[in-house]
């Protein structure tokens, strides 16, 4: 099959005298090109409107609008139009300045037919050039801009798939110790209020919360018989349990995205008034995450149910925690826990609490899901 060859380039012509519209219009199709005409510059761009024109010839000295004004018209609605001025002798200062706001080429009055042809093809040749140019540069933008997209859901899985991946392994850990699993997720849930109160945003908020959840990881290396034995704990024994904020701090320090929560692991257990551990720190050397996790972590003790005793009341819990503000807490973090209050508070163990059955409900009707079980042991 023969290939259909390419229409031959439409040129639109501008000038006021009908007479060298004529000529050269007739001479550029004897060279196979299509033409078109103008007799001014308005006419011109209307012409330009309905069809593609990739090449304009214009008179510079027109009546009305003239040829720079056509100039920077096209340049503004079709800068896609290649635009070559024909200029009157002497007059090379418009020349340049034809040149200066966008033009191609510019030709004396009246053009040789072979400066004409040559400078036609050199406008061409160049347009086609720009315009592929254009054409590379949106097809690679638009790539970039579909590989960003990619790496920016690729990000967000593997950061989905870190968070879950320490909700599985805190989970586990609250089991070992806890009659529920719920513990440090409820943890979370008040030290990123206290937080939030405390204007505390963004990334530092997310490590904080992240550092809330992985307080206890250390608990891993505590031995079953100190860390579940139901009575008090011999004095050896509690030398075993107050290594574990430096053993959890051991494990996830040294991985980057953990390395602010590890500190929070760190100190967990230090108090404000210095009387806490591993390392006594006081104040304001105990990480801000860590002092908000202490108030959250007693506020949760005092008010969940344990095997051998009932959880107290919110109000009896928040008394507790004002008395030992400035010894046990930090006063800046407790005055934004009151803040909250006491609604507030239960608010967001009650939340926790639908969130979590609305889950369960949503497993056990998925497809393959677990169906309410007879035995639940
Ligand atoms: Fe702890």
């Amino acid at each position: 099959m023969e290939a259909i060859p390419p229409p031959p380039p439409r040129i639109l012509i501008v000038d006021d005298d009908e007479s060298v519209r004529d000529v050269i219009s007739v001479l550029l199709r004897e060279e196979g090109y299509d033409c078109v005409t103008a007799s001014g510059a308005e006419a011109a761009l209307d012409v330009a409107k309905s069809d593609d024109t990739p090449l304009v010839i214009s008179d510079m000295k027109m009546p009305g609008k003239d040829g720079l004004w056509l100039l920077e018209a096209f340049r503004d609605q079709h800068p896609d139009t290649s635009v070559i001025m024909l200029t009157g002798y002497g007059d090379t200062e418009s020349a340049v300045d034809c040149l200066r706001r966008g033009a191609v080429d510019y030709l004396l009055k009246p053009p040789k037919l072979t400066d004409l042809i040559r400078s036609i093809e050199r406008a061409l040749a160049k347009r086609r050039v720009e315009l592929a140019k254009k054409r590379y540069q949106k097809k690679l933008e638009r790539k970039v801009r579909d590989r960003t997209t990619e790496l920016r859901n690729a990000l967000k899985d593997v950061s989905t798939t870190y968070q879950n991946t320490l909700l599985a392994l805190v989970s586990a850990l609250d089991a070992r110790e806890h009659e529920t699993s719920d513990h440090s997720q409820r943890v979370v849930e008040y030290t990123v209020a206290i937080a939030t109160r405390m204007t505390i945003k963004g990334q530092e908020l997310d490590e904080i919360g992240r550092g809330a959840l992985l307080h206890d990881i250390g608990k891993i290396g505590v031995p079953d018989a100190v860390l579940l034995k139901p009575g008090k704990l011999t004095p050896d024994e509690w030398i075993e349990m107050r290594k574990h904020p430096d053993i959890g701090f051991n494990m996830i320090a040294p991985i980057p995205f953990l390395s602010t929560p590890a500190q929070i692991v760190l100190s967990h257990q230090e108090r404000f008034d210095g009387e806490g551990y591993p390392r006594k720190m006081r104040r304001e050397d105990i990480h801000i995450g860590a002092r908000i996790f202490a108030v959250a972590d007693t506020l949760d003790a005092m008010t969940s149910d344990r095997p051998y005793r009932k959880g107290t009341s919110f109000a009896n819990a928040i008394a507790e925690i004002s008395r030992c503000t400035g010894t046990q807490f930090d006063p800046e973090v407790v005055k934004a826990f009151l803040d909250i209050g006491e609604a507030g508070l239960v608010r967001i163990k009650e939340n926790m609490v639908a969130r979590k059955k609305a889950a369960e409900q949503a497993k056990a009707q998925a497809p393959g899901g677990q169906g309410p079980s007879v035995d639940s042991r």
